[in-house]
């Protein structure tokens, strides 16, 4: 990857006069105050600049939009004739609607200070440099903070706000923006992830049109339908060519995307809140601090902006322990056995998974529940207790009996891990009949169901309390070191529309109380799979269980879309029975595992007694292979050379941190009749340098990025991986 700089963290934002640039390798940021009006106007967000720029001639001014709506605004505020969508909107103590924030003072901090009581990056001085703005509004005595954090080796800035009512009066925060870009004239495309339940993050690209487009969830949390992230890009960008902007909210709740061209041509993109699901309240004295949203900029196409992406959140979100360390290859129960188990049931699964090679038994939904037994999804959760028909003496038998399994032919001793959905209980529990006041409701109107169960508030104390208390008894009544933390439904009922985000600080900090007590234990987000996968979750948890579809086909596209905004080593992917359970397809064992060996948590989800003997005899060996190249899907770059929308050949490329290896995935959809084999090119090696290709020869990094190896395939549903090795 072209690097034009190195500018070191302590360098990377210049102040001069009233004029501000953050610089990182690749990117510059400029604004400055407008010193008639106070306000903040962007002068540049892309490829890297220095020095004087060259002076724009006033916009001429005619009509109905004054100045105020043909200028590019760092953080528009509502009213006063700028028509496009504002990043704030207050409902000061007097009623107005209007604002005018102007600039007094700002500050810069060497690091990156948290943000109270939500998820962020971090970094120490070494990595980042954090801008602050201060910005006041004389009339009604409302204070906003901007905050800027330049990332400068990966081409990253981080913006937040924070409002603070100064006045004496109460004021409403109706809508809050994390971010607000406007971009000058010119023809963009916006790229976002939609999709609904085990159809996640399908890529849509579209062009930015005049007026108001954009996505967003009102479901609670971050979602399936569509994802908190945008890219804009050139309509001549591609995957590894062009200018490509990406956004990334850090937050799990309802979000809002919104992506404006206004009259004179100019796009404004905003992210944050959604403000339908806001409103909220600010006493004399009080404060609301906005999500972060990640801004990076690459002149290397999508792909250059989604290495960004995954570099930072590697090293700079995921708190976890694991973050770039190998995973223990798993079983996961769930389509093994769904709820179809007993104690003794479950430690012959485990048995044969170790009998496999893998490292790691996790015991899915079905194990909890006295009074009102999980043996289907119609009972127990809240319960957590052991269904004692199932578990008589509780969960330390089975655990300690499956700890003292070896993983195949090893001395390493199997692990174990459990599923629980904490946020939830179901009516059918003694928990909802003791508190159901707990759940979400809005007064009167029916508490609406989802798979027959309601939403605990996590607001409040008492149940952020229970929960954490919960999930510490369970991992402290056995040896269990890894937890699958279930969610599966959104928010229908809420209190008041600000329940939502006090929501998500209860839940933040539940999350936080708990990864914090329990730093050895291996958590995996899941929300029906991809529900939650957002970078919120990530800074908690290593891992998201990307979909409940677990058709490798399928999981091509749902895992390469998830690629662009989240780095791979994010992703649990697994191999299940065929034919597959969500799509009915049958493909072959290797097939299976060469898709989910492109996720950071590989393992299996199937019932080890249904595998053929070919089968049984593939998998040692697979899992083998996945463990030897988890590194370089865990730490490396990823280059989706081929995409599966384009291409009855997907093919992605990973080239380790230290470029000396590299590890190559090529698939083949439909069979290929009286047809020549596609030549795939490969990215991001050294020109200069030889590789061993696995089973092909050597030859020179310029040769395989320019002309390319040409695979060829065998019959539907075939796949190969090659390793490449620096000479
Ligand atoms: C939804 C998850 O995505 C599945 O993997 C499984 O854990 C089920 N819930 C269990 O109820």
């Amino acid at each position: 990857m072209a690097k034009s700089g190195s500018v070191s963290a302590s360098d990377a934002i210049v102040v001069e006069d009233k004029t501000f640039t953050l610089n990182g390798d690749n990117v510059s940021y400029r604004f400055h105050v407008d010193n008639t009006t106070g306000d903040l106007l962007s002068d540049h967000f892309g490829g890297s600049i220095s020095g004087a720029i060259p002076t724009d001639p006033e916009p001429e001014v005619n009509g109905w939009v004054g100045m105020i709506g043909r200028v590019r605004r760092e953080f528009p505020d509502q009213g006063r004739g700028d028509f496009r969508a504002p990043a704030i909107h207050i409902r000061q103590s007097a009623g107005y609607a209007v604002s005018e924030l102007q600039y007094q003072s700002h500050s810069v901090i060497q690091g990156k200070p948290e943000l109270p009581g939500l998820p962020a990056t971090f970094g120490g001085e070494d990595d980042v440099t954090t801008l602050v703005v201060h910005l006041y509004d004389n009339y009604s005595s409302v204070a906003a903070d901007l905050s800027y954090s330049i990332f400068p080796k990966y081409d990253a800035i981080v913006r937040s706000a924070n409002v603070t009512n100064k006045g004496k009066g109460d004021i409403t925060i109706e809508a809050l923006a994390s971010l607000s870009v406007d971009l000058p004239l010119e023809d963009l495309d916006m790229i976002g992830l939609r999709g609904d339940w085990a159809r996640e993050a399908r890529r849509e690209r579209r062009r930015v049109e005049y007026g108001s487009q954009g996505f967003g969830s009102t479901t609670g949390f971050s979602s399936h339908l569509h994802n908190p992230f945008l890219a804009l890009v050139h309509p001549s960008t591609t995957e590894s060519q062009g200018e490509a902007w990406g956004f990334s909210l850090v937050y799990t709740g309802s979000f809002a995307v919104d992506v404006e061209k206004g009259s004179q041509g100019l796009t404004r993109a905003l992210l944050g809140f959604n403000r339908n699901q806001l409103s909220w309240s600010l006493g004399p004295g009080e404060s609301l601090t906005s999500p972060e949203c990640v801004s990076v900029y690459s002149n290397n196409g999508i792909g250059g902006m989604s290495r960004s992406l995954h570099r930072l959140y590697r090293n700079h979100l995921i708190k976890s322990q694991f973050a770039t360390s190998n995973r223990p290859v798993l079983l996961n129960s769930w389509e093994g056995v769904y709820f179809d188990y007993n104690q003794t049931s479950m430690y012959t699964l485990a048995e044969k998974s170790a009998a496999l090679g893998t490292k790691l038994f996790v015991m899915d939904d079905g194990w909890f529940g006295k009074e009102y037994p999980r043996v289907s999804d119609n009972a127990g959760l809240g319960d957590w207790t052991p269904n004692p028909d199932r578990f008589p003496k509780g969960l330390d038998p089975l655990v300690s009996n499956v700890t003292e399994l070896k993983a195949g032919n090893t001395s390493t001793n199997l692990r174990f891990g459990i599923w629980i959905e904490p946020e939830m209980v179901n009516p059918n529990s003694t928990l909802y009949k003791k508190h159901p006041d707990w759940v979400m409701h809005a007064g009167p109107y029916p508490r609406t169901e989802r798979r027959q169960q309601l939403l605990l508030n996590l607001a409040l104390p008492e149940v952020q309390n229970f929960v954490i208390d919960t999930v510490s008894d369970i991992l402290n009544s056995a040896d269990i070191t890894y937890v699958k933390w279930d969610h599966n439904r959104g928010m229908h009922e809420s209190a008041s529309p600000s329940a939502n985000h006090a929501y998500m600080l209860g839940i933040y900090h539940v999350f936080d109380v708990l990864t914090t007590r329990f730093p050895n234990v291996l958590w995996e987000g899941c929300a029906s799979g991809g529900g939650r996968f957002d970078p919120g979750v990530l800074q908690y948890f290593p891992q998201i269980w990307t979909s409940d579809d677990t058709d490798a086909v399928e999981r091509i596209s749902i895992q390469l879309g998830t690629s662009l905004a989240y780095p791979p080593s994010a992703m649990g992917a697994h191999i299940s029975a065929v034919p597959n359970h969500q799509t009915g397809r049958s493909i072959p064992v290797v097939f299976r595992a060469h898709v989910a060996m492109m996720g950071g948590s590989f393992g299996l989800e199937l019932n080890p007694e249904e595998l053929t003997e070919d089968e049984s005899a593939a998998v040692p060996g697979l899992i083998k292979q996945a463990e030897e190249i988890a590194p370089i899907i865990l730490k490396g770059d990823m280059f989706r050379l081929k995409l599966p929308e384009e291409s009855n050949w997907p093919a992605v490329l990973f080239v380790s941190e230290e470029g000396d290896k590299a590890v190559m995935f090529a698939f083949q959809i439909n069979p290929t009749v009286n047809h020549a084999f596609p030549r795939i090119r490969l990215q991001g090696l050294d020109e200069q340098a030889t590789y061993k290709v696995e089973g092909e020869g050597e030859f020179s990094g310029k040769t395989l990025m320019n002309m390319g190896l040409l695979v060829a395939f065998e019959g539907d549903y075939s796949s190969k991986v090659l390793s490449l090795e620096r000479v």
